[in-house]
């Protein structure tokens, strides 16, 4: 028997969090949680170990913990994909079942949703049909995966319930992404009518490129950071130092130089020659307000995607409603 479909999940495992969008029975939920997994091992503290329970997995027969927990028990620096292998390890698959997990405890059965699912615009083609493999094994629901810099133009084009915006057209209007994510930048461009121009799209480094500047820089001053705590002070631009918070404004705006410059050459080119002529140009991803500004003084009509950490997953569930209405009008006909 067909099961019916009636939630929609946009599901985008980043490098640096997890960013989850969930619409079911008339109510949106998101989760964020750090892209960390790591074995379990025992913990001895007994709070910790009930926490700890919430947020383990079993991948190939071994418990993982992922997220919080796995951040703190292993002492891990954050971010532990930096590799365009990532898909096919173990620990991604821990953060996709521990996803999973966090959904079902909102009440939500992610095998009655269709998940829409991205992947880095570089990779998209190579690996999409090995992510769409690894989530079938997690889930029976119906999984979709697209170039995530696509996400963010569809958070745009679509509202809240999945329905067209009632202020942007796709029939009239074409749009650039530039979405600043942990480990890449990807970009992309939409032509009027919604054809997706292949070759204008690609991706270049992301924060990580920022943040490793930032730790080599503090690093010649003697003050040893690591990954981690230089992706944070990136936006509190300050350094714990014995007590003291250590002001690293001057270092962060050289390290943000290197990430700007690097987005502003690929989206150069990539995009120039269309530019002038689009409607305007999305910045989304959480790395968004890093490189706004600059890019803005050159090109006056991009605009900041609203909320957007969470434009990624957030474009992804508006589409996946849209997949769920079309279902549900086939289903009516057939
Ligand atoms: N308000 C902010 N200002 C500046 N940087 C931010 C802000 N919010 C988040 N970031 C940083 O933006 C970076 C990218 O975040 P995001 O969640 O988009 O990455 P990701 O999806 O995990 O990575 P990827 O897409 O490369 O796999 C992170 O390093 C994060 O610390
Ligand atoms: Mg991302």
């Amino acid at each position: 028997m067909d099961i019916k479909l009636h939630g929609a999940i946009g599901f985008d495992i980043g490098h640096s969090t997890v960013k989850i969008s969930c619409f079911a029975d008339g109510v949106k939920h998101d989760i964020i949680f750090p892209s960390v997994a790591t074995p379990a091992f025992t913990i001895s503290d007994e709070n910790e170990q009930r926490r700890a329970i919430e947020e383990t997995v079993v991948i190939n027969g071994k418990p993982y913990f992922f997220g919080k927990t796995a951040l703190i028990q292993s002492g891990l620096s954050g971010s532990t994909g930096l590799s365009e292998s990532w898909i096919d390890t173990p620990e991604y698959e821990a953060l996709m079942r521990g996803g999973l997990k966090k959904i079902r405890a909102l009440d939500i059965n992610p095998d009655e949703c269709v998940i829409v699912m991205g992947l880095p615009t570089n990779l998209h083609s190579r690996q999409k049909a090995a992510l769409k493999h690894m989530a079938a094994e997690c889930t029976t629901g119906r999984v979709l995966v697209m170039p995530q810099s696509l996400a963010p133009y569809h958070g745009m084009m679509l509202d809240e319930v999945g329905n067209p915006s009632s202020r942007h057209s796709m029939e009239s209007e074409a749009w650039a992404v530039v979405e600043v994510g942990y480990f890449t930048t990807d970009i992309m461009l939409m032509q009027a009518g919604g054809t997706w121009v292949e070759k204008a799209a690609g991706s270049s480094r992301g924060v990580a490129l920022a943040a490793d500047a930032l730790m080599r820089s503090m690093s010649e001053k003697d003050v040893t950071v690591d990954l981690n705590e230089a992706e944070e002070a990136l936006q509190t631009r300050t350094i714990k130092y014995f007590g003291e918070n250590l002001d690293v404004s001057k270092e962060v705006e050289l390290a943000t130089s290197s990430i700007v410059a690097d987005v502003l050459d690929t989206s150069k080119k990539l995009i120039e020659p269309h530019v002038r002529k689009l409607d305007g140009v999305i910045i989304a991803g959480g790395g968004a307000p890093l490189v706004f500004d600059e890019i803005k003084a050159k090109w006056p009509h991009a605009v900041l995607a609203d909320n957007h950490r969470f434009s990624v997953s957030e474009g992804m569930r508006r589409y996946a409603l849209v997949t769920l209405r079309l279902d549900a009008m086939s289903s009516f006909s057939r």
